[in-house]
């Protein structure tokens, strides 16, 4: 199965970025073909709402930035991963921003499968980025397989490597 990962935390040493790599080492492991991409270093605008992809652009978009580089990727995934921090209670905005700008083309074309890795600072702030996740896999018609959650003494852990091993095991 062809996997992309999209990494979204600006912190090179962050634990999402550990998480990622560890769901990659796993996916591999199993034989999929895996792309992980830092998202958090791409140049990545909002969606302008213009309307462009539904008329003229044919589902292409009009922002030329490097969410273009991102669509083939997306369109050729069969699974998706997201692998973001929390800020303020969600998922943080460098995640939002390639998630929102698949609507020129509704959702990824090949997506069956989807999954979450999180990370955060205190317990008990997953509830926005877990129902937001919920909501994107109903609305995209595809498998929930699922998401991890690391708060800070979870993270970089033993445990927490056995449950991104799992959820990679569900592909
Ligand atoms: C702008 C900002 C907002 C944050 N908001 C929250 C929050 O609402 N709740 C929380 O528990 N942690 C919050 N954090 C902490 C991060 O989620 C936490 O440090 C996490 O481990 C970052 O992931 P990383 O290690 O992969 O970078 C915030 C951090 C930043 C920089």
């Amino acid at each position: 199965m062809n996997i992309l990962i999209l990494q979204a935390s600006p912190r090179a040493n962050g634990n999402t970025v550990w998480m990622a790599e560890e769901y990659k080492k796993a996916a591999e492991a199993a034989g999929h073909k895996v792309t992980l991409v830092n998202v958090a270093k791409k140049k990545i605008a909002g969606c302008l709402a213009c309307e462009y992809c539904h008329g003229k652009g044919n589902g292409a978009c009009i922002q030329q930035d490097d969410m273009q580089e991102l669509y083939p990727l997306m369109n050729e995934a069969e699974a998706l991963v997201l692998a973001a921090p929390i800020y303020y209670f969600t998922l943080c905005a460098q995640i939002q921003a390639p998630v929102q700008r698949m609507y020129c083309v509704n959702k990824p074309a090949k997506v069956k499968k989807m999954a979450l890795l999180v990370s955060s600072y205190s317990p008990g702030v997953y509830d926005g980025a877990t129902a937001e996740f919920r909501d994107i896999c109903n609305y995209w018609s595809v498998e929930n397989m699922g998401f991890v959650t690391a708060k800070i003494d979870e993270q970089k852990t033993e445990e927490t490597k056995q449950k991104v091993i799992d959820l990679a095991g569900k592909l």
